[in-house]
């Protein structure tokens, strides 16, 4: 790993000294670095695009658990930056550096997009900056690029597609088309579902792609008429996920050929999709019914707090910000003491509203895998596709 921004690491000795001195004067205990100034939050987040929708919601469960804690978490007040990233590849790596090196950010938080999320797990392993990852399932976020100091609360993108893979052997598919865009997420997608699916005796018979973030899926559909798999298995999100969802019920398709996706492809878009999502088959880490106390706790306060539902992109936002909660309790509340916050939030145990959550070796959640059909506007369990998935982690070593 490259080495420390020392001009970061000086300004916040400066910071320190003058905050313990200031608290001598006073005759105040040491600690009060910690309590006396605000920690810097940078949210590196789709807000306009197909996927501003998830990172709003990401935001907003952020700080619903925030607010929760009385606008503090391990004692600190915390102030916010926020940068667009428009879910833009291109422009990735000049805007995590406005949050690294402009606003001097203690950590971020982002983001949704697994193109985007190589540039600042870069970015975050050159300069050292403590990362938390609420949504991006790039396989190489907690696989070779893993670090000491990048969390990720959600998911790697081939645990969804591992699951429904089984599922869809298990309900005795034989054959599939997959369709996705083209870039990493819906490519490692596709990886897990063709994994257990052919491991269980099925085959893909075609990939089929659009570039992202293009919803043109017209001529696609076609092909998947003709070809009549027994099943399709689809990566979409937000704005394309609703329109998807759509088209595949307008083709006809829908009571042809059985649709089963990530749960991503009607996570957060029910309201959109209509009738053309029910009964659709996803599988995800999250499902809307879950009856803990949690989670019901959880959805409520959402939907006041918003007025609108809680989705799967709000609970990893609220779990980003349990995480930075349970790290900086740890240092009460000082980002400066690394190895014992890393420590901290590596051992992390985290009161999800999907379940009690823990991290792997190499910081991705091991969690299970919901099986769930979508009813009456909800994406409603109906059990267990996967116990225990965690992430294998391939090519991760710790430095
Ligand atoms: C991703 O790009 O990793 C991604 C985006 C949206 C999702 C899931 C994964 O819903």
């Amino acid at each position: 790993m490259a080495g420390i921004d020392h001009g970061q690491q000086r300004r916040r000795i400066v910071q320190a000294l003058g905050a313990a001195s200031a608290l001598g004067a006073l005759g105040a205990a040491a600690p009060a670095f910690a309590q006396s100034t605000k920690l810097k939050v940078g949210f590196m987040l789709p807000y306009t695009g197909t996927y501003a929708a998830l990172g709003r919601a990401i935001e907003n469960g952020f700080k619903l658990y925030v607010n929760e804690q009385g606008g503090k978490l391990g004692g600190r007040e915390i102030e916010y930056f926020t940068v667009d990233d428009e879910s833009e590849p291109a422009k990735a790596a000049d805007n995590v550096n406005k949050l690294i090196k402009r606003d001097n950010v203690d950590v971020i938080v982002g983001t949704v997009h697994s193109g985007v999320q190589m540039a600042i797990v870069k970015a975050a392993r050159d300069n050292n900056t403590l990362l938390i990852i609420p949504n991006a399932g790039v396989d190489e976020a907690t696989g070779p690029l893993c670090a000491p100091n990048i969390f990720r609360v959600s998911f790697s993108n081939s645990q969804p597609g591992l699951a429904m893979g089984i599922v869809a052997a298990l309900r005795g598919y034989k054959t599939a088309v997959t369709i996705t865009w083209k870039y990493a997420a819906g490519e490692q997608s596709i990886g897990g579902f063709k994994e257990t699916f052919e491991k269980g005796g099925g085959k893909v018979l075609k990939e089929l792609y659009v570039p992202f973030p293009n919803v043109e899926f017209q001529a696609l559909l076609t092909e998947i008429a003709s070809i009549k798999p027994t099943c399709t298995y689809a990566f979409f999100a937000g704005g394309g996920a609703v329109k998807f969802v759509k088209d595949y019920a307008a083709a006809g398709l829908k009571d042809k050929v059985p649709l089963l996706g990530a749960g991503f492809l009607t996570d957060g878009t029910l309201d959109a999709q209509g009738g053309a999502a029910d009964g659709l088959l996803t599988t995800l880490h999250y499902a809307d019914n879950l009856t803990t106390p949690r989670n019901t706790a959880f959805r409520l306060a959402y939907a006041k707090a918003y007025s609108s539902k809680a989705d799967v992109y709000a609970v990893q936002g609220y779990d980003s910000a349990q995480l930075l909660g349970i790290g900086l309790r740890a240092v009460g509340g000082d980002i400066g003491q690394r190895p014992l916050l890393i420590r901290a939030m590596a051992a992390a145990e985290i009161d999800s509203p999907r379940g009690k959550i823990t991290l792997s070796p190499s910081h991705n959640v091991v969690q299970d895998f919901y099986l769930r059909k979508v009813e009456n506007g909800e994406n409603k369990s109906i059990g267990l596709a996967a116990k225990s998935l965690a992430d294998p982690g391939r090519g991760c070593t710790m430095g």
